[in-house]
C-alpha cells in the first residue's frame, strides 16, 4: 500500500521519505522543487515534479500508484516571510491544500497525515500548550495551516477519510547517517543559522529580541529532532491503519530552550566563539511556546530517541560540514 508524500524533497519531507524507505514502505514523492532538492529524495522513491494544487496530476498519481495514504508536507514555512507575503502563504499552504483534499476525497483515500505547526497557537497563556487550547495564530503562516486543519476536520466528518494532524514544534537536526538534512543555504531557522555561524559560513548571527518575559529575555522554543518527527509520522500512520480515530497531536518534547541556550550549546559543541549581535524583536514571534506532550504519548506508541539539544546540534553541525565539503 503506497504512501504519497507531498514536499518529500524538502527538509522534513525527505527525512520522512527516508524513514519510510528504511521500513520498506512503498512511497511516491510529489514536489515542485521550489525549495526541495532532487538529491534529497532516496533512489527507492519515485519523484514526480509538480504542484500539489494540480488536481489533474494529483488525481492521476493517486490512482496510478494505488495510494492508500497521503502525508502532506509541501508548504511554505518561514514565519517572518509569511508576515510580509501573506497572499503567498495562503495560496501555497491553504489553497493548494484545498485542491489536494478535493483529489484525496474524490479518490477515496483512507488516511491523511498533515504537517501542521505550533504556530497555530500564537502566544499561549499556559507554560505548556495542549491541543485543546484555543488557536490564535500570530502569523499568516500559522493561520494558513490552521485553515487547512479546519478544512480537514470538516471534510473528514463528511467522508470516510481519517486523519492525524501533527503540530510540530521547532524541528531541527539531521539524519545521524547524514543521508539528508537541512540543505537550504539561506535557511532562517535558529539552529541552522547558529551552526552556519559556527562554521564560518556566515560572519555571525543575530538574536531577535532580548526583552521578552522569559528567564533570559530571549524566546523559548521546544526543539525536536527531525528523526523523532519521522517516528511520530510512522506511528501516526500505523495508528490510522490500526483503526484509530482522527486526532490532532502536538509533536515536541515538553521542555523549552531559549535562543541564548541554543547559541551557547552550538558554541560549546563546535568549540567556536562566533559573533552574536542583539537586535530588536522579529515580527510574528511568540515569547514562549512549549508542547504539552501527553496526548501524543497516550494516543501513539511514540518514544522519542533524541530528546537532547546537544544531539540535535551535533547532527546539524555534521550535516552542515558535509554540505560545505560537497559545495567546495
Ligand atoms: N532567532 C534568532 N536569530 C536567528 C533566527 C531565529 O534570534 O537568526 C530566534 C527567533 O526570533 C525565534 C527563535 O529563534 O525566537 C526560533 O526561530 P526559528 O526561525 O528557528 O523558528 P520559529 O519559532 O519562528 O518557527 C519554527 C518553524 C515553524 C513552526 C514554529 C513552531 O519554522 O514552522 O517553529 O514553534 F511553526
Amino acid at each position: 500500500m503506497t504512501i504519497l508524500v507531498t514536499g518529500g524533497a524538502g527538509y522534513i519531507g525527505s527525512h520522512i521519505v527516508q524513514g519510510l524507505v528504511d521500513r520498506q514502505q512503498p512511497v511516491v514523492v510529489l514536489d515542485n522543487l521550489s525549495t526541495g532538492f532532487r538529491h534529497a529524495v532516496p533512489p527507492e522513491a519515485p519523484l514526480i515534479v509538480g504542484e500539489v494544487g494540480d488536481e489533474g496530476l494529483v488525481s492521476r498519481l493517486l490512482s496510478e500508484h494505488r495510494i492508500e495514504a497521503v502525508m502532506h508536507f509541501a508548504a511554505s514555512s518561514v514565519v517572518p516571510d509569511s508576515v510580509t507575503n501573506p497572499l503567498g502563504y495562503y495560496s501555497n499552504n491553504t489553497v493548494s491544500s484545498l485542491a489536494l483534499l478535493k483529489s484525496v476525497v474524490a479518490a477515496g483515500i483512507k488516511y491523511f497525515v498533515f504537517s501542521s505547526t505550533a504556530a497555530v497557537y500564537g502566544n499561549p497563556d499556559n507554560q505548556l500548550v495542549a491541543e485543546d487550547q484555543i488557536a490564535r495564530p500570530m502569523s499568516p503562516y500559522g493561520a494558513s495551516k490552521l485553515m487547512t486543519e479546519t478544512m480537514l476536520r470538516d471534510i473528514a466528518s463528511a467522508s470516510s477519510l481519517k486523519y492525524v494532524i501533527l503540530r510540530y514544534f521547532n524541528v531541527a537536526g539531521a539524519d545521524p547517517k547524514l543521508r539528508t538534512g537541512q540543505s537550504t543555504r539561506a535557511a532562517t531557522h535558529l539552529v541552522k543559522v547558529a551552526v552556519q555561524a559556527a562554521l564560518g559560513i556566515r560572519a555571525g548571527m543575530d538574536i531577535f529580541g532580548t526583552d521578552y518575559p522569559t528567564p533570559d529575555g530571549t524566546c523559548v522554543r521546544d526543539y525536536i529532532h527531525v528523526c523523532d518527527l519521522v517516528s511520530a509520522h510512522i506511528e501516526a500512520l500505523a495508528y490510522l491503519r490500526g483503526g484509530g480515530n482522527s486526532a490532532t497531536l502536538n509533536c515536541g518534547y515538553g521542555h523549552g530552550y531559549s535562543v541564548r541556550d541554543v547559541v551557547d550549546t552550538v558554541r560549546r559543541i563546535s568549540g567556536t566563539d562566533f559573533a552574536v549581535a542583539e537586535r530588536s524583536r522579529r515580527a510574528g514571534d511568540p515569547a514562549s511556546i512549549v508542547a504539552d506532550t501527553r496526548a501524543i504519548r497516550r494516543v501513539l506508541s511514540w518514544t522519542p530517541a533524541f530528546d537532547n539539544l546537544e544531539a540535535i546540534v551535533q547532527h546539524a553541525l555534521a550535516w552542515e560540514r558535509k554540505l560545505t565539503a560537497q559545495n567546495r
